[in-house]
């Protein structure tokens, strides 16, 4: 059956949304062999250090405008199936670099995709250009400055990934700054590997709108409230943290526990093929294991679109289309 829940997402990084057969298919190509990489059509890791190494593997093998607008198309083409009508995704200009093109051809290569997947099922976009963390200040601010170019009328954000157990947060401040001054909306990975200190010092360092998980400054009661006082919203990835362990299981997650303390929450899909997940999962989670009813569901779609890095007019239509889809 259709679900016909409105959905939107504003959390899933590009390189990890490509399908094990798309990158299986793309191996073969290339003339790559990632039989370690893929098992019985499913990605093979074994925790946060591995899956990311599969990662940057696995994005080597889109190397062309033309590939990336393929990967931008699929991801969102499937998106649209499972009844989102909007979606963010991170982009990595380090990784289409290591692959061989330009941060402004891979972009263009996204953006083209993403015009394909409106055209054909209407569902909106925007990108979040990121810095990889474990890849060094420099290189964060080099995507900073990219980004602050604003190449690409689609770019409207941009955020740090990568591993959050590396450097400190205090010294991408300029990075952060050069997006700011750009007019883009800021979002950072913290509070996913690294405890709350990550989010405090996030919050007092580099000043983001959201931020990508977050979900472990329910160890401190204090930044919790302060996080629901300044209206910052997590945009959490429940599957993805069961997946890499950094909570057991459905039963110890804090979201929750977050919402009842008034933060504003959003489900995300992060890597889905990595975390065997996707968009529709990340909702049917949230109603199986932690309670939520339709119109619980429905408010997590709404406070993704009003957090989302979109100018008024785009929306204004997008919480009226999902209000229209709600009914
Ligand atoms: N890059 C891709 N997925 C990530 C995650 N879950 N955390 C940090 N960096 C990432
Ligand atoms: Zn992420």
């Amino acid at each position: 059956m259709k679900d016909v829940l409105p959905k939107a997402e504003i959390h899933c990084h590009i390189e990890g949304a490509a399908p094990p057969d798309l990158v299986a298919k793309q191996a073969a190509r290339y003339g790559v062999d990632v039989s370690a990489m893929i098992e019985n059509g499913r990605f093979v890791w074994s925790d946060f250090t591995s899956f990311l190494a599969g990662y940057d593997r696995a994005a080597d093998l889109f190397r062309s405008e033309e590939d990336y607008a393929l990967l931008a198309e699929t991801y969102l083409s499937s998106l649209a199936r499972d009844g989102a009508i909007y979606a963010e995704f991170f982009t990595s200009p380090d990784h289409a670099r290591r692959a061989g093109l330009s941060p402004e051809a891979y972009t263009n290569g996204l953006a083209e995709g993403m015009e394909r997947a409106r055209a054909k099922t209407g569902i909106e976009s925007r990108m979040i250009v990121t810095g990889v963390r474990h890849f060094g200040v420099e290189a964060v601010e080099a995507a900073a400055r990219f980004a602050a170019r604003r190449t690409h009328r689609l770019v409207s954000g941009f955020g740090m990934a990568g591993d959050e157990r590396i450097g400190d947060l205090e010294d991408f401040e300029r990075a952060f700054e050069i997006a700011r001054e750009a007019g883009l909306g800021i979002t950072v990975h913290a509070g996913e590997f690294g405890g709350p200190d990550s989010v405090r010092a996030a919050l007092d360092h580099l000043r983001p709108a959201r931020i990508g998980h977050g979900v472990r400054a329910i160890e401190d009661a204090e930044l919790v409230r302060r996080i629901a006082a300044e209206g910052v919203v997590l945009e959490t990835c429940p599957v993805s943290n069961v997946a890499l362990k950094v909570f057991d299981d459905y039963a110890s997650h804090p979201l929750p526990a977050l919402m009842k303390a008034g933060c504003k929450v959003t489900l995300n899909s992060d890597d889905p093929p990595w975390f065997w997940t996707s968009l529709k999962r990340e909702y049917d989670v949230a109603r199986e294991h932690f309670g939520l009813d339709h119109k619980a569901l429905a408010k997590l779609t709404r406070t993704a679109i009003e957090a989302a890095f979109v100018d008024r007019r785009t929306r204004a239509d997008l919480l009226a289309k999902a209000e229209a889809k709600m009914r």
